[in-house]
């Protein structure tokens, strides 16, 4: 597939046309962003390595009967994928009490959430990805109520195949965001990217935080932890 024009800039992927209708290539840029795109920094390789995490992540929610956008990894950084109409949702997924949401509600940190919780924001800087109910998105006409009730149902299939397939890799899962799109064909299908950029990865024997945290709160070590995600779910190859 030759890579064509520009059609899609975000905060840290770039989507370019193909010869194909129906595909794009995304690209992972270095580019890191937090708090609406207000921190931000570049960071060499890790377009790279969200590329291949995602790729692989891609890979073994498709061998378990999910859709998604995937199609190849043509090279490190650059994704060869279904081109999608892209539901401006941003679906998050909780195993584990972290982030905003102990900031925003009375739950413990680290409280184990089962069943997981499911929020859904609105993807809109403007408006700083309030977070939505039902009854508003559908006002808003980013979704039906059976689109929404179809969204939810793959969602917890797709947490419930990562939980296992990362906790046999000695991660932790607590929490993550994804994106959904419609193919060609009106298909609910999984777009966007599943890497530490979008997701809380743990260290289930350490603890250790090995995700886009340590950049919020401004430590080092965020390429290490990335290439460890990288390197815990890219080997060990005979546990699936
Ligand atoms: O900040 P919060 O705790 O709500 O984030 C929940 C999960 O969703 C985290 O894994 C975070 O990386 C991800 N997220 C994201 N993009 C956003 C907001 C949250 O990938 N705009």
């Amino acid at each position: 597939s030759k890579i064509g024009d520009l059609i899609y800039a975000g905060k840290a992927k770039d989507v370019y046309e193909t010869d194909n209708p129906t595909q794009v290539i995304v690209k992972f840029r270095d580019d890191i962003t937090a708090g609406d795109g207000i921190k931000s920094e570049s960071l060499v390789k890790k377009g790279f390595y969200n590329s291949v995490i995602s790729s692989k992540f891609f890979e073994v929610l498709e061998k378990s009967g999910i859709k998604t956008q995937y199609i190849e990894l043509i090279k490190p950084g650059y994704m060869l994928c279904k081109k999608l109409d892209m539901i401006p949702l941003e679906v998050i997924t909780r195993n584990i009490a972290a982030g905003s949401l102990i900031k925003k509600f009375p739950f413990t940190d680290k409280q184990e959430l089962n069943p997981p919780v499911i929020q859904m924001d609105y993807k809109n800087d403007e408006y700083h990805d309030p977070m939505l109910n039902d009854s508003i998105t559908i006002a808003l006409g980013l979704a039906t109520q059976q689109e929404l009730d179809g969204i939810r149902d793959i969602t917890l299939k797709i947490n419930a195949i990562l939980k296992d397939f990362l906790l046999e890799r000695d991660i932790l899962f607590p929490d993550f965001k994804i994106e959904y799109g419609f193919d060609s064909q009106g298909n609910i299908v999984l777009g966007d990217e599943i890497s530490p950029d979008t997701c809380r990865f743990w260290d289930s024997k350490t603890w250790e935080v090995l995700d886009k945290d340590l950049f919020r709160k401004g430590e080092s070590g965020v390429m290490d932890a990335y290439m460890k995600v990288a390197s815990m779910i890219l080997s060990n190859e005979d546990k699936e």
